[in-house]
């Protein structure tokens, strides 16, 4: 074995898993009010493991008002009623680990509910002890009645909330009842790292972290520079502003590296921490740490961008393998409980969404799939702006209806209702979401929810949830898949069309190759395998079917049809 290679048997689970996010408001209903629960996603265990699901990653369930649905904790250590107990918990995470899978908690640490006890009581005076876990500031000169600087909020508009119980302002990164935590208080850090140590004892495999960019703000409160851009994702912040002081502050990259050795104190297994951020790949990287001692795997939202073509996913590819090279490792991301369904994108094709499961389980890089996007669930149009239970929807009323299709095609999304809809797990009452009795669904039903539902599909072996299975499937069972390191190249036929790479794995005793070639169009392509022909151990397999096939010289690769060839060198 060479050098070059040696990191392949090396890689940590975490580097190798495939990852579900379960929003449990929305999966599946056991006590019948119409609101996900704990005990619901006990019932559909099963339904993952089957599918080949390998870590499960649940949005919060802790204790909260739910004015964000969970992103505002009041009690870090509790369940919130209508998703269950502690004790209910224990169980979801044991019938996890007893199916061989991992769980991933949701972790806000940036901020809290502003019904927490700790804001509560520092709301309440200015010489309160837990005044400074939060951020306060008194007004603008000369009486106090502008905010304290120009920092805006991630959502535009200042971040800063007036309170005139106290005649000062806090600062909250999100939405007004989102308070940030003050970390330049050591207590607020130590408190926080011990909520992460109690989940992670608790038997949490990995933790994934809420805006985790906003951590630090620049202890000098200077305004925030000016920008000519309005928003933009390589320029986190924007609303022409650049978030110099309030984003990806180097104060944040080196907690990185502090949670890191926390989370490390767990071993058997070895946990690792996700970091939700933004901003460009190069940037992003910081969190990770000089040499991989920061977070062990960051979002990139940039294929969230990218168009849903072979040269454009080429120069994707192109741009995470240099940049996270090992030791580093990129994630793929094309949907979450924030955004427009994938299928938004694809256009609504299922032919699309089947390729981009192949192309997912395929590249290095661990893969994040959104409950719901295994079926090729399109995008919820029709829930009604005005009655929408997201609280951004309300923040941006002001938006014109006009633009919410091209905000969306950018991958922003204003009433993030459109994209929680409740899982559709068969015809019938509910969609099997809930009980038969219940009297209704905290949103409304998916329209699809008939056609296109966990049932309907199983049965078909040329389904998007079919395709989702079988290549999520093949991943776990090819270490070159899995663990290979990643070669571009160049198909033997239009690279206009046709997207190929190679991984390869390698160790003492194992060696093996997959060729990919993705077709990104909606035409036949002849691909000449001529030189394979000879080699033996060699199948193709395809994420249209199940069956695989030897290869012969010319090899038709379908309209959106993904082709794998493994080659296990010691058959
Ligand atoms: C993250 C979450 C989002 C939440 C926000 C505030 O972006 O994904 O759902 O509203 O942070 O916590």
């Amino acid at each position: 074995m060479n050098s070059i290679n040696s990191h392949c048997d090396a890689l940590p689970w975490w580097k190798r898993t495939t990852v579900y996010q379960i929003y449990p408001r929305s999966f599946a209903d056991r006590d019948g009010d119409g609101i996900g629960d704990l005990a619901g996603i006990i019932d559909r265990l099963d339904y993952l493991e089957w599918l080949g699901i390998e870590t499960i990653w649940l949005s919060p369930f802790f204790t909260s008002p739910q004015a964000d649905f969970g992103y505002d904790i009041s009690d870090h250590f509790n369940v919130a009623p209508e998703y269950g107990s502690l004790e209910e918990c224990r169980r979801l995470f044991d019938e996890i680990h007893a199916r061989g899978m991992k769980v991933v908690l949701d972790m806000v640490l940036n901020h809290t509910s502003d019904q927490h006890p700790w804001f509560l009581e520092s709301r309440s005076s200015r010489d309160n002890p837990y005044r400074d876990f939060y951020m306060w500031r008194d007004g603008r000169k000369p009486n106090g009645a502008a905010p304290p600087n120009n920092w805006q909020s991630m959502l535009g508009g200042s971040g800063w909330n007036y309170d005139p119980q106290t005649d000062q302002w806090y600062w909250s990164s999100f939405l007004p009842f989102q308070p940030d935590l003050n970390y330049r208080r050591p207590a607020v850090k130590r408190a926080m790292l011990d909520v992460v140590r109690h989940w992670l004892r608790a038997g949490a495999d990995g933790l994934r972290l809420d805006i985790f960019n906003a951590i630090y703000k620049d202890a000098s409160f200077a305004d925030n520079p000016r920008s000519l851009r309005f928003v933009s994702e390589d320029n986190p912040g924007g609303f022409f502003q650049r978030a110099l002081h309030t984003q990806n502050h180097p104060d944040t990259f080196a907690f990185a590296r502090e949670l890191r050795a926390v989370v490390d104190e767990f071993e058997d297994p070895q946990r690792f921490v996700v970091g939700e951020v933004f901003g460009p790949p190069e940037l992003l990287r910081q969190y990770c740490g000089p040499s991989g001692d920061g977070l062990n795997l960051v979002f990139l939202f940039k294929s969230l961008r990218t168009p849903f073509r072979a040269p454009a996913f080429r120069e994707l590819v192109r741009a995470f393998e240099s940049v996270f090279a090992e030791p580093f490792h990129p994630t793929y991301v094309f949907g979450n409980h924030d955004r427009p369904r994938h299928m938004e994108r694809l256009g609504d094709d299922p032919r699309r969404a089947r390729l981009l499961a192949a192309f997912q389980m395929t590249v290095r890089g661990v893969p994040f799939i959104y409950y719901g996007d295994e079926l090729g669930l399109s995008h919820h149009h029709g829930m009604p702006r005005e009655a929408a239970r997201d609280p951004m929807a309300a923040r941006f009323g002001f938006i014109p209806k006009l633009l919410l299709p091209w905000l969306r095609r950018r991958g922003i999304l204003i009433n993030r209702d459109e994209c929680r809809s409740p899982m559709p797990w068969q015809d019938g009452p509910h969609a099997g979401f809930a009980p038969p009795g219940t009297s209704a669904t905290w949103l409304p039903l998916h329209p699809q929810s008939a056609t296109k539902n966990v049932a309907v599909q199983t049965e078909d072996s040329g389904s998007v949830l079919s395709t989702y299975r079988r290549m999520l499937h093949l991943r776990r069972s090819s270490p070159a898949l899995s663990s290979g390191r990643l070669e571009l190249f160049d198909a033997p036929t239009d690279p206009k069309k046709v997207l190929a790479y190679r991984r390869i794995y390698e160790d003492a005793n194992v060696r093996e190759t997959a060729e990919v070639f993705l077709n990104f169009s909606d035409q036949n392509v002849r691909l000449d395998l001529g030189n394979l022909r000879s080699l033996g151990g060699v199948r193709i397999h395809s994420n249209l079917h199940d069956e695989t096939s030897a290869p012969a010289q010319h090899h038709v690769l379908r309209a959106w049809e993904a082709a794998v060839i493994l080659r296990d060198h010691c058959a």
